[in-house]
């Protein structure tokens, strides 16, 4: 296989023949500290793109942590799964996670992993059981317990700093696009519902949208409208590469801002939404939340309500990346990753 060059550190591959999983780790950066970013497990249609999603995905990690202020660099673990989680037996899924956290071991402290798609905080309890280098923990096992809500609260305050950069006027009677309703959507629904939105919501889950409709009056759309349904905000909280250069061309909102990781799927895309007019708030700037907790309470001792504060600051760190793009007229990501050059060239090196 041709392995396309990648600009990070480092990049694992181990495969299993007994349970047919491949594991890749990606450690893109160790400059501002530690490299940091969640265990993704899903099946992949060859171990090839699930290097490279490993790679993309540690390279968001970095951004994440530099624009939101933590000493952590930027890693993300993968595993290619035989079969989706789901159906997989205990046993099978015990010994991933044993040879995940012999991985970690053998990388010694330079990547600290957590949860992330197909992954949770009692995963996060196995491998802590395994190694030292898991965070993320249940509640009831001393941890900090999911980040959704932070990852929640912080795309609410990205859709408010895109509302006011967009011109409008408050979220309430604004007509907000929820897609996806794990943990995070449904976070993101009630935040929007509170403040008074016409909200729009879908997911490939039916019972996720009837409950959104029963709970918030929300509107149930099908996941093929995601990208023709006309609304104020739209926000991704489902899975990457959603808007590419030809997607971006149609979608019909004034503001992008949610919770997807890599949610272009092409760096044209964030050009057409600026040219169009379209604010976007990068992915790795919106969704710090989640980061924001886990490494605020396990690494760094914060307390829930700095982790609160620190998260609603994503607002106003947004708030500056749109005005630097307008001022160098480029596109938001551009803008926050000067944000982030800046903290990774000026930080001390470890
Ligand atoms: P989740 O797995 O709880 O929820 C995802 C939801 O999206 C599910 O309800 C699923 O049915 C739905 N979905 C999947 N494909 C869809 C499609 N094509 N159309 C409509 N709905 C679809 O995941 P979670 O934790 O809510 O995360 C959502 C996204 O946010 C993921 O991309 C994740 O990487 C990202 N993220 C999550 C963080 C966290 O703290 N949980 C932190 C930062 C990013
Ligand atoms: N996977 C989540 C994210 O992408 C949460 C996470 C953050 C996990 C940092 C580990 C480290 O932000």
């Amino acid at each position: 296989m041709a392995l396309p060059e990648w600009d990070g550190e480092l990049t694992s591959v181990r495969h299993d023949p007994d349970t047919g999983a491949w594991f890749v780790i990606g450690v893109h950066s160790t400059r501002l500290g530690p490299a940091s970013g969640g265990t993704r497990a899903m099946v992949y249609p060859d171990p090839a793109d699930a290097v490279a999603d490993a790679r993309r995905l540690a390279g968001a990690m970095t951004l994440k942590m530099a624009v939101a202020g933590l000493p952590m660099g930027g890693g993300k673990s993968v595993i290619a799964l035989p079969a989706p989680r789901a159906a997989l037996d205990d046993a099978t899924w015990q010994r991933i996670l044993a040879l995940h956290a012999a991985n970690l071991n053998l990388l010694g402290g330079n990547y600290t992993t957590g949860p992330d798609v197909g992954t949770n905080s009692a995963d996060m309890d196995t491998l802590r059981t395994l190694t030292p280098h898991a965070f993320g923990r249940s509640t009831a096992a001393g941890g900090p317990g999911t980040s959704a809500p932070a990852t929640a609260l912080g795309v609410f305050a990205a859709i408010r700093a895109g509302a006011a950069e967009a011109g409008l006027d408050g979220v309430d009677g604004l007509r907000v696009l929820v897609q996806g309703l794990g943990a995070v959507g449904s976070g993101v629904a009630r935040h929007a519902a509170e403040a008074g939105a016409k909200l729009i919501v879908t997911d490939v889950d039916p019972a996720r949208c009837a409950t959104a409709a029963e709970t918030f009056g929300a509107e149930v759309v099908g996941p093929a409208d995601v990208l023709t349904r006309e609304c104020d905000v739209l926000v991704p909280c489902a899975t990457g590469g959603l808007l590419d250069g030809a997607t971006a061309r149609e979608v019909p909102c004034a503001v992008i801002a949610g919770a997807a990781n890599n949610l272009l799927a092409d760096p044209v895309a964030a050009d057409v939404l600026r040219r169009r007019g379209i604010t976007y708030a990068p992915d790795f700037v919106a969704n710090a939340g989640g980061a924001i907790h886990l490494v605020g309470r396990e690494v760094l001792g914060w307390d829930a309500g700095r982790v609160t504060e620190r998260t609603l600051a994503i607002g106003d760190t947004l708030a500056a990346v749109f005005a630097d793009a307008r001022e160098h007229a480029t596109t938001t990501v551009e803008a926050a990753e000067r944000v982030a050059v800046r903290t990774l060239t000026g930080g001390a090196p470890r």
